[in-house]
């Protein structure tokens, strides 16, 4: 496409934002299975070595169909606003959040961040990095005078990490009160846009540094690869340290899931809109049941961070939980019922999938730990997909 035909809506950019002519016309930007590349003379190797000339030397660090992928999301974390991001791409989410911290921490530095995390971010701070002299302070960030309160009194915080909504508890933090106090005292901001995806949410909106995805989830869309993104908006240090600790962590993507989550981001707004239409009625429906106790989606007036949610977030995502009356045994008859909808754990494909995290993610969490975070033995986790409403509340109310 013409790159000076300005796109009005975030749909065509999903769709045409990113992609390349192909030296050989191929419609779509082919799957570069080439672990290296080959350079005209030894004159053109320095060139490139030296970053002289653009292009390709090694997999690693570069790929046209990676490309592709890390332009497209760049493109649509940006959409309409007045800023150029670059994003790398990585083998999953965690890859990209490695990259993220070793990238820009030291020895020394501490991570200021929310207690609901989704559970790898969490372990990776409380396991890996505190070994490299990295501690995570957890607070509840959904109060921003206590967030400045933590600020104030402990200097060694260098990074705020921010995920919203957060999984599991779906819990949302106001992204822009956060980062103008993270501003206030000088420190990097970081935002897991993974549950809102662009389209219905842009950190970078709120001057955050840092954005970054597990692209496994509504990025792909249907389950087919895992995945992750890490985009920054001062270029020269994504082009720097940043890449130089992406290079020598290794944690690359393939050009295999790259295509494939290219493929999927191309109908990122029509699933988005279908999703969330989708987990509105099935939260009204929940609402009326009376086997349930509770419904906690941030499109519910209900919800405790349904102003937040409101205020950042375009539509309230596809993501809910409810809680049975029945508890534990509840939650086992209900999941064991149930016909179309799927029972697994991870989230963002098409289909509607739950999970019962009693009786599987956090089977092995010990109680206090499990009620600190809201996860009741009757709480079931729900990604909503974009099946016929009908076939969604006709599967729920038969299996409750
Ligand atoms: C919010 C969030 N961030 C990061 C990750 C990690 O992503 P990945 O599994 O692609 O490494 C996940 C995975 O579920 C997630 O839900």
């Amino acid at each position: 496409m013409d790159k000076n035909f300005p796109l009005k809506g975030f749909g065509s950019a999903a769709v045409h934002s990113g992609d390349k002519k192909d030296p050989n016309d191929a419609h779509l930007v082919p799957i570069y299975a080439s672990s290296t590349y080959v350079f005209d003379s030894a004159e053109q190797g320095m060139r490139r070595f030296s970053g002289q000339e653009e292009g390709y030397i090694y997999s690693r660090w570069g790929n046209p169909t990676i490309n592709e992928a890390e332009a497209k999301i760049a493109a649509l974390e940006t959409f309409g606003l007045p800023l150029t991001v670059k994003g790398i791409l990585h083998a999953s989410g965690m890859a990209a959040i490695t990259t993220l911290i070793l990238g820009t921490l030291q020895s020394g530095d501490n991570i200021l961040t929310h207690y609901s995390l989704y559970g790898g971010s969490e372990e990776l701070m409380n396991k890996i990095l505190p070994a490299l002299g990295i501690e995570a302070i957890i607070a509840d960030l959904r109060n921003p005078d206590y967030a400045e309160t933590v600020l104030k009194n402990e200097p060694g915080i260098r990074m705020v990490y921010l995920e919203t909504p957060a999984n599991p508890t779906i819990q949302c933090v106001d992204i822009q009160a956060i980062s103008e106090l993270a501003k206030k005292y000088h420190k990097i901001v970081a935002c897991d846009n993974t549950f809102a995806t662009p389209y219905l949410q842009q950190p970078f909106r709120y001057d955050v540094d840092f954005v970054v995805h597990s692209t496994t989830k509504f990025l792909n869309g249907h389950g087919t690869a895992i995945g992750g993104i890490l985009l920054g908006k001062d270029i020269d240090r994504m082009k720097g340290p940043i890449t130089k600790t992406h290079r020598l962590l290794g944690g690359n993507a393939n050009p295999f899931d790259a295509f494939l989550l290219t493929q999927g981001i191309k109908t990122l707004e029509i699933r988005m809109d279908r999703h969330c239409s989708n987990a509105l009625e099935v939260a009204r429906f929940l609402e009326k049941q009376d086997a349930v106790k509770k419904v906690n989606y941030t499109g519910l007036a209900s919800h405790p961070d349904h102003a937040v949610a409101g205020k950042q977030m375009r539509h309230p995502g596809a993501m809910l939980s409810f809680e049975l009356k029945k508890g534990m045994q509840g939650g086992i008859d209900f999941m064991n019922k149930l016909k179309m909808c799927i029972r697994t754990v991870s989230l963002g494909t098409v289909d509607t999938l739950l999970c019962h995290p009693a009786s599987m993610t956090h089977y092995s969490v010990p109680r206090e730990a499990k009620e600190q975070y809201g996860i009741t033995d009757g709480l079931i986790r729900m990604n909503v997909g974009i099946e016929n409403i009908d076939d969604i509340l006709a599967d729920l109310e038969q299996a409750l």
